[in-house]
């Protein structure tokens, strides 16, 4: 590993932060994070701090031209065990295919990992404890440079924050707004990267699906505006005739590290699991016929989180048969075990 510097006031911090009981998700802040330059070709030492406003100049190109990725991972505590992290290997792999498609450097595995794993170990005390909830993890990398100039930056920050968190969703079951007109994404662009854009370019959307009175934003491809893709933030199953099925990953998808995990995990316990482009009309016209009992979102943050009913701007609704979930249910039962290491891991996911 590299040089780490540790701040003076870092125990300080730490030892002041007191864990409300109410804690949502992403609201709360752990007393720490990481942060690490890049500059001349080479990253510097990796900096514990205690969390707090980070300076930056106005004309840093992040603020104009929005180079920046992230990762979403979580380190559980249930009961007083762990801290445990998920398939953390995964999340650096998807972090440097983000940085390649966004003109980044890689970010080392050493630095990546020192700086999750001493996060979590100084956040330790504020881990919940509580089945569901967990520390969420965010690293980030971000164009520092400063100038106007629209070329890709040569100086950038990454740094890991956390978050002590409960369920992504408050209540049971999304309803889903089917979204017909706007994109997501589109083939040769940036979609399966984990960077702001995507997310910005679905907050209107995200308006529209509130005002009808809907939770989350189902997206379709856009070139037929057609087939299912995801809901930005989460991966999308639905359970036909008992096999579940998901959309076929490529550049205008987000490869979630759930989505892998659940696709494993069902088929050991005998499930059919199909990946193929989903006809959105089709999977609407399975619901009605009953073929298509349930869905669900899936996500680092999401879990397993079931769909109630998908509808779209015209008032039609699609209630599924299986509104909380019953496939879904004994997934993520099944993952959430092995995540919070109540479960023997079998996969050696758990660090
Ligand atoms: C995650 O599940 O980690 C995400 O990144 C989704 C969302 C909070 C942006």
């Amino acid at each position: 590993m590299g040089q780490i510097v540790i701040n003076k006031d870092l125990a300080k911090a730490i030892s002041d932060f007191q864990l409300p009981e109410n804690l949502g998700f992403g609201n709360v802040m752990a007393p720490v994070m990481a942060s690490c330059s890049y500059e001349n070709g080479k990253w510097g030492p990796l900096e514990l701090l205690p969390y707090g406003p980070i300076t930056m100049y106005p004309t840093a190109k992040v603020l104009h031209y929005a180079q920046e990725i992230f990762e979403g991972m979580k380190a559980y505590r249930v009961n007083g065990k762990g801290p445990f992290i998920f398939r953390p290997e995964e999340n650096h792999l998807r972090f440097n295919r983000s940085a390649e498609r966004m003109a980044m450097p890689h970010v080392p595995y050493n630095i990546f990992m020192q700086a999750v794993l001493d996060v979590t170990a100084y956040s330790s005390n504020f881990v919940p404890r509580r089945t569901g909830e967990s520390l969420y993890l965010r690293p980030f990398m971000f164009a520092s440079e400063e100038s106007l100039g629209i070329k890709p930056a040569e100086k950038f920050k990454f740094m890991v924050i956390a978050s002590p968190s409960g369920s992504y969703f408050s209540g049971a079951g999304l309803s889903v707004y089917i979204e017909r007109e706007n994109a997501r994404a589109f083939p040769g662009g940036t979609g399966f990267a984990k960077t702001g854009g995507n997310y910005a370019a679905g907050l209107a959307a995200a308006i529209t699906t509130k005002n009808l009175g809907f939770v989350q934003t189902l997206w379709l491809d856009a070139v037929h505006k057609k087939y299912i893709e995801e809901m930005s933030g989460m991966n999308v199953f639905v359970v036909i005739n008992n096999e579940l099925h998901t959309s076929t990953l490529g550049d205008t998808i987000l490869d979630g590290i759930t989505r892998k995990s659940l696709i494993t995990l069902a088929q050991d316990l005998g499930y059919k699991v199909v990946e193929r482009k989903i006809d959105v009309d089709e999977m609407l016209a399975d619901i009605k016929s009953g073929k298509c009992t349930e869905a669900f979102a899936c996500g680092t943050a999401a879990i397993i989180t079931p769909i109630n009913y998908f509808g779209e701007a015209n008032g039609d609704r699609y209630p599924l048969h299986y509104p909380d979930g019953k496939v879904s249910t004994i997934l993520r039962e099944k993952l959430l075990a092995i995540q919070e290491g109540r479960e023997q891991d079998p996969y050696k996911w758990v660090t």
